[in-house]
């Protein structure tokens, strides 16, 4: 049933076949939570709730929502919130991407079916941010995204830790035997301590960015700590903004658009931003009609700088952003770059935004566009015979000396074959080999896993390596960093390049050329293509059936073909 022109209660009414019972119906069970006449009559914000009790990043959603209802009562609406699925990220298997296209399919269809006028979306782990835009892209009802905010650092003996950037870089220490097990514990205690998504520039931060660039998210919202009152009053305000829009729309549709998509690349590239946040971007973006190119992606990487000093390649954490100014001062130094035309769920334009917001900025955490971290952005995509439909190289997180390098490749046919063997002392690998994953892609069976950061085998590890170029259809961490090509497309479980790459192999990395080469002559490839069987087998029921049959390529956001907007 459509809504027409019914507000509040009376949308999209449950069919019993006459729409007037159908109202009586649903106000008298309304009315059994206690509401009174005045309250049902006015109109209704939705609040899609994220809050589970396997998602630690967003455990302070009760305190978050109470303030959100508050601004929507004040501003003349009713609040009524409701749960959806909750990804928290290390909770679940085989890995929460599997389940990010699950998540949206739920927010869209609640947002539609039930009785609202507007809706606040709350999350803040990886997952979440993405399917709540997803899923209100597809729905089109007026939205805006309220997010966790980042977990606060801890000190510990003499420094800061915050996940999870430093928790990579304990456990390689513990792996190189430079930390011992009873150290590993301690620290294990002290790198998450607070509510809110990990402190640093990774996934769920580059997405909190975005919603913020892309326009959806209050301005100057993104950064604010999960425990910071500032936050409290941002959910305010936000219930506020989503009650008002209940009388003058704006809907997603009006927001997500080409340019303000652009726009977020843009802030994506200087923030330093996760690799992960071109897929979700991409499926986003997909979810309105806008494809994004990643040869675009390319000419705006070469047209970026790199602005903000954030872990995992920097120094600060996301706490840090917010008092030096958070995205706000990213976006005034990209400002000569953007579309300022682009409308906000704010209710203005980006251009009106910038010149409202106050202009302070620490430099020591937020560079001037003239005097950048780096001239050019975070992230470039690859091409060539390895990588025919594209790959993902975060060169802000890289080793420069390994970017023009050839090596011989090191394969693991799997997941469980890297784990049963990465640490064998019998391992033929040297330190400028090339290491290589197959069939950790989105079709692989293992749901394209953040295991691009394949570790540095045990006997390299222990001899001081540090790094080694990675190559995989793998994804990887916002919080990890290293020489590691990602998103391989197509994937080996599909047949792609990367599934006949064999040891003793030659390949070529370019990160200045932006190539990817398999130095194998295109006979023997043949071959090898003939004799080839693909390694997953396939479900044969449920949400697993659903995923295998319908998931697509990274370079397509990994949306299912059905979901995307013709
Ligand atoms: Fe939730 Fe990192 S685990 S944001």
């Amino acid at each position: 049933m459509t809504s027409g022109n019914k507000k509040g209660l009376a949308r999209g009414l449950t069919n019993y076949g006459d729409p007037a019972f159908s109202l009586y119906l649903r106000r008298s069970f309304a009315k059994s939570m206690g509401y009174s006449g005045e309250m049902l009559a006015r109109p209704v914000v939705g609040i899609a709730d994220s809050k589970s009790g396997f998602n630690n990043c967003h455990r302070h959603f009760p305190e978050l929502i109470e303030a959100v209802k508050r601004g929507v009562l004040a501003a003349g609406a009713l609040p009524i919130e409701f749960p959806t699925v909750s990804l928290g990220e290390v909770f679940l298997s085989p890995t929460s991407m599997m389940f990010r296209n699950l998540m949206s399919i739920d927010v869209e269809e609640m947002i539609r079916a039930q009785p609202m006028d507007a809706v606040v979306l709350v999350g803040g782990c990886d997952k979440t941010v993405p399917a709540q835009l997803m899923g209100a892209a597809s729905a089109d009802v007026p939205a805006v995204q309220l997010l966790a905010g980042p977990m606060m650092p801890t000190s510990f003996r003499g420094e800061r830790l915050g996940a999870c950037t430093d928790c990579r870089r304990f456990w390689a220490l513990h792996r190189a035997g430079k930390v011992d097990s009873h150290e590993i514990e301690s620290i294990e205690g002290n790198l998450a301590t607070t509510a809110g998504t990990c402190a640093v520039m990774g996934t769920a931060s580059t997405m909190a960015s975005i919603a913020e660039a892309l326009g959806m998210a209050l301005p100057g919202s993104a950064a604010i700590p999960a425990v910071h009152a500032d936050r409290l009053r941002a959910a305010e305000e936000t219930g506020r903004r989503a009650a008002e829009m209940t009388q003058a729309p704006i809907r997603p549709s009006q927001v997500i658009n080409a340019k303000s998509v652009e726009n977020a690349l843009r802030v994506l590239l200087a923030i330093g931003g996760s690799t992960n946040a071109i897929v979700h971007l991409t499926a986003i973006a997909g979810r309105a009609g806008i494809k994004i190119d990643l040869k675009r992606l390319n000419q705006l990487s070469d047209s970026t700088p790199v602005l903000v000093d954030l872990k995992p390649t920097g120094q600060h954490y996301m706490s840090d952003l917010y008092a030096s100014g958070g995205i706000g001062a990213v976006l005034r130094e990209l400002k000569p770059l953007l579309h300022l035309d682009c409308m906000t769920v704010a209710g203005f334009s980006l251009k009106e935004i910038l010149e409202k917001q106050p202009a302070w900025v620490d430099r020591a955490v937020v560079k001037s566009f003239d005097d950048p971290l780096s001239k050019q952005g975070g992230l470039v995509a690859l091409f060539g015979s390895l990588a025919p439909n594209g790959a993902i190289f975060k060169r802000s997180a890289a080793d420069p000396q390994l970017f023009e390098k050839e090596g011989r490749a090191v394969v693991f046919a799997s997941l469980d074959d890297l784990a049963a063997r990465i640490d064998d002392p019998a391992l033929d690998a040297k330190p400028e080999d090339f290491l290589v994953l197959q069939n950790a892609g989105p079709k692989s069976g293992y749901a394209m896993p953040e295991a691009g950061y394949l570790p540095i085998p045990a006997k390299l590890a222990r001899a001081g390596v540090k790094d080694m170029v990675r190559i995989s259809d793998a994804r990887m961490s916002g919080t990890a960093y290293g020489t590691i090509v990602l998103h391989v497309s197509p994937e080996a479980a599909i047949g792609g390049p990367l599934a006949l790459v064999k040891n003793g192999d030659r390949i070529r990395l370019s990160v200045k050329q932006r190539n990817l080469q398999l130095l194998v002559p295109e006979n023997e490839l043949q071959k090898r293509k003939a004799a080839w069987k693909p390694p997953a087998s396939m479900p044969t029921r449920g949400y697993a059936k659903l995923y295998m049959d319908h998931v697509l390529q990274a370079e397509h956001g990994c949306d299912f073909d059905f979901l995307r907007k013709a």
